[in-house]
């Protein structure tokens, strides 16, 4: 190189390098971790080849917003020269492919440059703010803002451009949250989700608030996309890469797959996300030391693999930049609620049980060992210590409810009959019975009121009061005793083995044993996929399950499966008369009809 070039470059790069900083995909995750960040002195100085033109690029997976303040958030979308994900074996200091790493789109000199606005209106002509980045193949194209100098509980509308042109990416529409001590003048509304397989379904439960535009905010508890290859016999549809997750390529593969659906983009385009990770989002039955297919050196890799493409591809926070692996998280909105997201999978969960039906995988007698151990935990204790002053200073600063957005249902699960009271999936909390009387003893200890435990990943629905049996009176008729709710969504579209492949006649009698054999259960349903919504005001919350009838088919029908209150201040399911007003549409309701 000449002197000369060699001067310009210098001075390119340390112009450049500025110009990356406000692109927080470049800490995806963590700035300060060797494997799971770009040096950005490093990008900058690759980039010789100066920046693609408008025609040399496109927005190739829409828009998408998250993690909503009251004065932020962050936006999200993909600027690249190819729709492909860039091949993982060149990115500096990235994870060593387990596959052929020679896929995928190739690192390069070239940087794209990307401008975002934020406005109050439409056409976006009042813009409250705006900036301007790069991104590389070094992140895979993708480029994440915190937009900021918002004001509180307020809807927003941004859209990205190509540096200097007017190509443009999709409008998205997004919200903040209100500011912590005010008064939320109306009810705020929530969709959670959870379990989203493509290639067993479309994504319609995803599409129908869209529509409807029925929500303020997304909640996703995790399995936002699955590791494994997957039965695309079911809806004919097949994600890439053609084979299990292992390498950052294929995370990043299988992100930008699953970011192809109409239906799932349309969602992160009208609302504010505020997802965490379950299992799948690294592999199946993954606990702090492995996954039920790898171990060791493979599964580190592959961990910091998949937590790096995660929050590339996910509008969320890094919240602690020195621990790489946190996600756990809270959101204050108003005096109204704390949103408390629980990592109750990847963080620092003790052994789990491994393969095969929970529970009776192929190391469950070892785990059934283990499960009264005090010390043993399903967050890992900094997390838990973290939850628990959350309950208390959300109580304390009076917020009218705390919501939990978790992982694995927390209730207790038992089959009854010759298996009496012995808990059947170890998988769920029922696998940390230790950990899950140090959040009773909170509640009970901080006279905790209005707590709701939300869950995922199990692809049914479980609506129970909190009990907290054999350790305080609990009476299933009136839910005196309880301690709060528990509402456990189903899937978007991850089938289950007892319910969706069964005549729904045969999954609704299942159902009723269940609600028969467990107290604390007051509704389940197996047969539907589909989402819940919550309408949270400071009297009352009103949670509504939603069903669709058929995820092989892209179509908006669904059925309102049953609907559920939770009075303030009687920390259980309102009876009015009875629980969810005695009637459901599929499923089996304690003390209430179905059909
Ligand atoms: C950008 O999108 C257009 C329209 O779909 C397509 O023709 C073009 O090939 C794309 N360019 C790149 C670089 O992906
Ligand atoms: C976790 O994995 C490492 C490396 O494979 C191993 O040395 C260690 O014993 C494992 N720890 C537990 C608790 O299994
Ligand atoms: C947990 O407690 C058991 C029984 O007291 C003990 O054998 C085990 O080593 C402890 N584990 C840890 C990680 O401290
Ligand atoms: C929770 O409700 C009970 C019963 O109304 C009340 O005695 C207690 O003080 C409440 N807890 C807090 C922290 O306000």
């Amino acid at each position: 190189m000449s002197h000369r070039l060699a001067l310009v470059a210098l001075v390119a790069a340390s112009v450049v390098e500025a110009a990356f900083e406000r692109n927080l995909a470049y800490s995806s995750p963590s700035r300060r971790h060797p494997t799971l960040a770009v040096p950005l002195a490093h990008v900058s100085k690759r980039q010789t080849g100066g920046v693609f033109t408008a025609a040399e690029v496109n927005f190739t997976h829409g828009v998408a917003s998250g993690d909503p303040y009251a004065d932020s958030v962050i936006l999200w979308t993909r600027l690249a020269p190819t729709t492909e994900s860039v091949a993982s074996e060149l990115v500096p200091e990235g994870v060593v492919p387990i596959y052929d790493g020679a896929e995928g789109a190739q690192v390069t000199n070239k940087a794209a440059c990307v401008e975002f606005r934020i406005a109050t209106d439409l056409p976006l002509t009042n813009v409250v703010d705006h900036g301007r980045a790069y991104t590389t193949s070094d992140v895979d194209y993708t480029v994440k803002f915190e937009a900021q100098n918002l004001q509180p509980f307020t809807t927003y509308y941004y859209q990205f451009n190509v540096c200097g042109s007017d190509k443009a990416s999709p409008l998205g529409r997004t919200k903040t949250i209100p500011a912590k001590d005010q008064k939320v003048a109306r009810n705020i509304n929530l969709a959670v989700y959870s379990c989203a397989n493509y290639p067993e379904g479309y994504f319609n439960a995803y599409a129908n608030p869209v529509h409807k535009d029925s929500v303020d905010y997304v909640v996703h508890l995790g399995d936002y996309i699955y590791e494994y290859k997957g039965d695309s016999a079911i809806a004919n549809r097949n994600p890439q890469p053609d084979r299990e997750t292992y390498s950052l390529f294929d995370y990043r593969a299988r992100m930008g797959s699953y970011r192809t659906d109409p239906d799932l983009l349309a969602s992160h385009a009208k609302f504010a996300w505020i997802p965490v990770w379950d299992d799948h989002e690294v592999a199946d039955n993954a606990w702090k030391n492995g996954t039920h297919n790898s171990v060791g050196d493979v599964f580190r890799k592959r961990k910091q693999a998949a937590v790096r493409a995660y929050f590339e591809w996910m509008p969320i926070r890094q919240v602690a930049m020195d621990d790489s692996l946190r996600i756990w998280r809270s959101f204050s909105l108003g005096t109204l609620f704390d949103l408390v997201m629980l990592d109750t999978r990847q963080y620092d969960r003790d052994l789990t049980v491994l393969g095969g039906i929970a529970g009776i995988g192929e190391n469950g007698p070892e785990v059934e060992k283990l499960v009264d151990l005090q010390n043993r935990t399903i967050m890992g204790f900094a997390q838990e210590a973290w939850f628990y002053d959350q309950l208390r200073q959300s109580s304390a600063r009076g917020a009218a409810w705390r919501i939990i957005g978790n992982q694995v249902v927390f209730s207790r699960m038992v089959l009854g009959g010759i298996l009496g009271d012995r808990p059947f999936n170890r998988d769920q909390w029922d696998g940390y019975l230790a950990n899950r009387d140090r959040v009773y003893q909170t509640l009970a200890d901080g006279k905790i009121n209005n707590t709701v435990m939300l869950s995922g990943d199990s692809h049914a629905a479980w609506v129970s009061d909190l009990a907290w049996l054999g350790k305080r009176d609990y009476n299933a008729d009136t839910g005196a005793g309880a301690f709060g709710v528990e509402l456990a969504g189903t899937g978007v579209s991850s089938s289950s083995p007892l319910g969706s492949k069964m005549p729904k006649f045969a999954a609704n009698l299942l159902s009723k044993w269940l609600v028969s054999q467990n107290p604390e259960l007051q509704w389940q349903d197996l047969y539907y996929r589909g989402y819940f919504e919550m309408s949270i005001g400071y009297e009352a919350i009103e949670a509504k399950f939603f069903g669709i009838p058929d995820v092989t088919v892209r179509s908006d029908d669904e059925v309102l499966l049953a609907r559920f209150l939770v009075r303030n201040g009687e920390n259980r399911l309102a009876r009015n008369p009875t629980v969810g007003g005695g009637q459901a549409k599929s499923g089996a309701l304690k003390n209430g009809k179905v059909g």
